[in-house]
């Protein structure tokens, strides 16, 4: 393969677009958030009142959506037909309208295909669901970076907080919005949250994020 294409997978709240961010600034290569690309297509999906469930609505919008991602200063920016969006879409009606819409091939077919372009051209390092088994299977360098729900919950918890979100929101309550959400991404039939059988498995419950970025870059095939 002529560039380095990293797939670094896992659930949310496992830390892998920290790893991710900071592998692909060590080695000064892109980073592609692909959630961000399901995440503003929802975006497009309930601005046009369409419930992100409702297959056959969902299928008309995508024909007439373009949805892409640049790096500006090495910072992503995500667009939703070119407008950025890129703030607009970290809420937690986002969040689950993304994981629901990404059960729809169609649409998965549609994003992958933008995100394969991407690794075609330029080394890229890329955080996700699918990455590993759908996206770049053929990629050696493939990660599975994960954490304990509670660990996980906790840590989205701090997050959105610090944004000022989810004021009264319990870790209970967090904790059950990740299940829900790890239980939408890897049950859907097309492309699920999987780990791929060559990927190289990084718990990061008791690790810190330094240390996974070097059981990252420690395990790189070139
Ligand atoms: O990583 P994230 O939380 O921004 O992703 C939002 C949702 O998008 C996630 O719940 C499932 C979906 N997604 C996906 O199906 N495949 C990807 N490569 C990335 C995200």
């Amino acid at each position: 393969m002529p560039y380095l294409n990293i797939a670094i997978d896992g659930p949310a709240g496992a830390g892998k677009s920290t790893i991710a961010k900071a592998i692909a600034r060590e080695l000064g290569i892109l980073y592609l958030d692909t959630g961000a690309m399901y995440r503003a297509l929802a975006l497009g999906a309930l601005r046009a009142g369409i419930d992100p469930n409702d297959v056959a609505r969902v299928l008309p919008l995508l024909e007439t959506t373009d949805i892409f991602a640049r790096c500006i200063d090495g910072v992503q920016h995500t667009y939703l037909n070119g407008e950025d969006v890129s703030d607009l879409i970290r809420t937690p009606e986002i969040s689950k309208g993304a994981s629901d819409i990404s059960v729809f091939p169609a649409v998965r077919i549609k994003l992958a295909d933008t995100q394969r372009k991407v690794a075609q051209g330029n080394d890229v390092v890329m955080d996700g669901r699918e990455i590993g088994t759908y996206v770049i299977p053929q990629t050696p360098n493939k990660f599975y970076v994960t954490a304990s729900v509670e660990e996980r919950a906790r840590r989205r918890l701090a997050e959105l907080r610090a944004r000022g979100q989810y004021q009264d929101v319990t870790l209970e309550a967090m904790q059950s919005e990740i299940t829900a959400r790890d239980h939408t991404d890897s049950t859907r039939e097309f492309a699920p949250l999987m780990q791929a059988p060559d990927a190289i498995l990084i718990d990061t419950t008791d690790m810190d994020i330094p240390t996974a970025v070097q059981a990252v870059l420690a395990q790189l095939k070139r």
